[in-house]
């Protein structure tokens, strides 16, 4: 075996060293990027949106107390239903799942902004305190119709 010196042993210790924590970055990295995000936990065959439950049937739906559910399609270019009463004070879980692309789900003048993408269901829970509308957009880039992509929500007594 080949004598080496000491601080060559150092080098080598940290070179390896130094590797392994550049590993274990890109490997965490790639983790963190290869998983959806949190608001997506639920995964759904894009190709089976319309067959699969809740999205065969898109609505409101009373689940509770004054709880609801709100499973709406995205597809290009609309969503489904695309008018929707909800009583006020309501408290709301919104599934969102695309038939096809990548589109957003914003309600202005809301905390409600999520991405949806081809084989998750976006949620978000959002409570309806005050009557009035609200305008649902696409603020992702879908295609030809993007700008044509809106839905509204009424909040009523
Ligand atoms: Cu859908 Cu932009």
């Amino acid at each position: 075996m080949m004598h080496m010196h000491k601080y060559e042993k150092i080098w080598l210790f940290f070179g390896i060293g130094s590797l392994f924590v550049f590993l274990a970055v890109l490997g965490v990295g790639a983790f963190a990027q290869g998983t959806q995000p949190p608001s997506c936990l639920t995964t759904i065959d894009p190709e089976k949106v319309d067959q699969t439950p809740p999205f065969d049937k898109p609505g409101l739906v009373k689940t509770g107390d004054n709880e609801y559910q709100l499973n709406i399609v995205a597809s290009a270019f609309a969503y489904t239903p695309n008018q929707v009463e909800i009583p006020k004070g309501a408290k709301v879980t919104i599934n969102v799942a695309t038939k096809d692309v990548i589109h957003g789900f914003e309600m202005a003048g809301t905390n409600v902004n999520m991405m949806v993408e081809p084989g998750y269901v976006s949620s978000y829970t959002q409570t309806f305190d005050k009557v009035g509308e609200y305008v649902i957009l696409c603020n992702e880039y879908c295609g030809a119709g993007h700008h044509l992509m809106t839905a509204k929500v009424k909040v009523v007594e």
